[in-house]
């Protein structure tokens, strides 16, 4: 078998994306009662909200620091959603150690937190901070587990606002993650069969035509309810809730100065960690639905060429915060023939099918858009802020931002 062949049939085998990058096994939402850090821990994240509302929760964790700073998480080796829950908790609580006060961002984390976080991420080989894995992939619950996911059945594990505009904000990005496992699997299954018909030089025939067919259209269905859900927004989260409380928590550490007298200088220092004889400082992005995998996964399905710009360089820059069977996923799907057998066949049904998909894809990135026009651009207008210094949660100058993917993908299709 051919070797692209090889890696369609493992990833066939290793991944089951009916939930999209969503995990099969349902996040869990405390860490084991086992260890004094640990109850602690989720005592705080438990009262996270209460905490940064009063102002105390950079008071609570230098408390604890003082009185364990060396203590060490305890979680059975080997448990993966028990490491995700741990890290989940443990950035919730540095980024809001951090931001409590947004107008003046804390510039070291305390040991207590930082050796953890650095320790549990070392062994993960992913950067020690806030991720929309984290904050969306890893951070829910069904209200109702014999129910699927779904608007009403999804809420978060931890928020830092502890309001609903917030839980529905990371409950819309969930929905939409599952939603688009579908997309994702005729995605896959499409790049799959454009292999098999290259290689095994299988005359073309009716049957391969409508399979085609059937998943690029199960690609643009999806997309459109997709955006039906990003539709719905507004109905539980305020345009001035996220502009005013919660874009704040999720701002990156590029932001955070450590030196008032040099703005160059920038980032979030790690207490008790020490690599290479000295103490550790990361400007990492904070989360953004940039991180999220699905648009670069459909984009690199279907062929679409994006320009090669600033915003192309940025978004590139976001895949590093995905988790790595997930960048798998957009490497393999970078490797689709698709594209070309769509191009080489001349089957106006198929190209058709083809341009729809690229046209939705696009049509999502536009509703986006306006997304972020309602939660950033106005409010920041009201307040006389220039659109040009703009920067969104994930660091990227929305200036350019705005258009750029969208007008990229208009082209394509
Ligand atoms: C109020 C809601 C939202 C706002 C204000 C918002 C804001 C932003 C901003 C500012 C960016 C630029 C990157 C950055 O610096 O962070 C971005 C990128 C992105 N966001 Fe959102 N976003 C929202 C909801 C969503 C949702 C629900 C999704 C769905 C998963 C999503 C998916 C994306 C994607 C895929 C990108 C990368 C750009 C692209 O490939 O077109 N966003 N978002």
């Amino acid at each position: 078998m051919h070797r692209l062949g090889q890696v369609y049939e493992v990833i066939n085998t290793m991944t089951d994306i009916q939930r999209g990058f969503l995990t099969l096994d349902n996040p869990v939402s405390h860490l084991p009662l086992t260890s004094p850090l640990n109850i602690r821990l989720n005592h705080i994240i438990s009262h996270l909200p209460e905490l940064l509302r009063a102002g105390k929760l950079r008071q609570e964790v230098t408390a604890l620091n003082a009185e364990m700073a060396n203590a060490t998480i305890d979680i059975d080796d080997g448990n993966i959603q028990q490491q995700n829950a741990a890290i989940l908790i443990l950035l919730m609580i540095a980024q809001g150690y951090v931001w409590e006060n947004p107008c003046q961002p804390e510039n070291m984390i305390p040991a207590i937190l930082a050796r953890n976080i650095y320790s549990l991420c070392k062994s993960q080989q992913r950067f020690p901070a806030l991720t929309y894995a984290d904050y969306v992939l890893y951070n829910w619950k069904l209200k109702d587990s014999s129910k699927e996911i779904s608007l009403d059945n999804i809420e978060p594990l931890a928020t830092f606002t502890g309001q609903s505009d917030e839980a529905w904000f990371i409950t819309i990005h969930v929905v939409i993650e599952a939603v688009c496992g579908k997309a994702l699997e005729a995605a896959f299954q499409a790049s799959r069969l454009a292999h098999v018909v290259k290689t095994t030089h299988q005359p073309w025939s009716p049957t391969v035509e409508i399979q085609l067919c059937e998943y690029l259209e199960k690609i643009s269905l999806t997309l459109q309810e997709a955006m039906d859900i990003l539709s719905k927004m507004q109905d539980g989260c305020d345009p001035h809730f996220y502009w005013s409380t919660l874009r704040h928590y999720l701002n990156g550490w590029e932001k955070v100065k450590t030196d008032t007298d040099n703005d160059a200088n920038h980032g979030v220092y790690f207490d008790g960690v020490v690599i290479h004889g000295k103490m550790p400082k990361f400007r990492y992005k904070g989360p953004s639905g940039a991180q999220s995998s699905i648009m670069p996964a459909l984009d690199a399905a279907l062929g679409l060429n994006h320009d090669i710009d600033e915003m192309y360089q940025t978004l590139l820059a976001f895949q590093q915060y995905m988790p790595p069977n997930h960048m798998l996923f957009i490497q393999v799907m970078k490797l689709s023939e698709l594209k070309h057998l769509i191009q080489t066949i001349n089957s106006s049904k198929l190209t058709e099918a083809w341009k729809n998909a690229l046209h939705y894809l696009g049509v999502f990135r536009l509703e986006h858009l306006k997304l972020v026009q309602q939660y950033i651009y106005h409010p920041a207008e009201k307040q006389g802020l220039s659109t040009l210094d703009l920067t969104g949660t994930g660091g990227s100058p929305l200036s350019q931002y705005l258009g750029s993917r969208y007008e990229s993908t208009r082209n394509n299709s």
